[in-house]
């Protein structure tokens, strides 16, 4: 069966009542499009554990601060369309920002209502450079949950934080959605598939990949005993390219996103940097 393509909210949650008439297990992968294997490895998770599959595609305006690519943002619905009739995705949910938020939201924010998580998870990290973007992940993802109504949700682990914010607002708020994560998906240099890759150019490409450097030696540290994160962090500093803009690099406990001084099994080592204009994250678990 070819991926149906659909745009309006009402539709969407007819189909998932004729679903629910069977009993059917329903995954959602939620992205904003501009597929790439990383987002294939989602799908393909999806189709194991579900025997309906949506992929959301919608960038959301609301996650973006003003200055921000939200304009730019990549947009390929028709090679993402092959992409999921290939991997047997049953429906494409893809909504304009008027259909998800109507008129006069997407003049001003100010009439939206919001999901907020707690302040301590959202002002720390991405969040310290990004504000507002973790209530804008938060509301597009709750209302992806009340149109699709999934049993799984499937999410990458390169956005750590995102990940642990949802985790924690569908627990807080008894959502009815199980959260799947799935593994960090590398190209073959070593560099974390995420669609911001595109903006790359060759040599800031070869710079970006000190990133993964950096991680890949923090780890081999950890595991020949070094568990100081100071020694840690110097030694990161000393691999990343000194093109590269750090915003952060934080040793958290993976279970609870509390900062740690001395690492250990399920310390989360995150990164957030800016090469040339464009901010790429990654992550290792100790
Ligand atoms: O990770 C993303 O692609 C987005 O933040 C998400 C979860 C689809 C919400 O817009």
């Amino acid at each position: 069966m070819e991926t149906l393509l659909v745009n309006n909210i009402l539709q969407m949650k007819e189909i998932n009542k004729n679903w629910k008439k069977s009993d059917t297990i329903v995954g959602l992968v939620p992205t904003m499009g501009a597929l790439h294997n990383g987002h294939a490895s989602l799908i393909k998770k999806a189709k194991e554990m579900c025997n309906k599959v949506v992929v959301s595609i919608f960038v959301n305006p609301i996650q973006f601060g003003p200055n921000e690519d939200y304009d730019k943002y990549p947009r390929s619905i028709e090679k993402d369309k092959i992409l999921c009739n290939e991997l047997g995705v049953d429906v494409i949910f893809s909504p304009t920002p008027i259909e998800m938020y109507g008129e006069n939201v997407i003049l001003s924010n100010n009439e939206l209502s919001f999901v907020c998580p707690p302040y301590s998870i959202v002002d720390c990290m991405c969040g310290k450079s990004r504000p507002g973007h973790f209530d804008g992940v938060a509301t597009v993802v709750t209302k992806l949950f009340n149109i699709v109504k999934p049993d799984y949700a499937f999410f990458g682990q390169k956005d750590a934080q995102q990940l642990f914010i949802i985790k924690k607002f569908v627990k807080d708020l008894n959502m009815d959605v199980k959260i799947i994560p799935c593994p960090i998906i590398r190209d073959v240099d070593g560099l974390a598939l995420s669609s911001r890759n595109t903006y790359l150019s060759e040599n800031e490409r070869k710079i970006a990949l000190t990133i993964p450097k950096s991680l890949k030696e923090i780890k081999n540290l950890y595991l020949s005993g070094i568990i100081d994160t100071g020694i840690l962090f110097d030694t990161a500093i000393s691999i990343l390219d000194k093109n590269i803009e750090l915003d952060y690099l934080e040793f958290r406990d993976f279970n609870t996103f509390k900062k740690v001084d001395k690492v250990k099994e399920n310390t989360l080592v995150a990164i957030a940097a800016k090469v040339g204009k464009t901010r790429l994250i990654d992550n290792e678990i100790l």
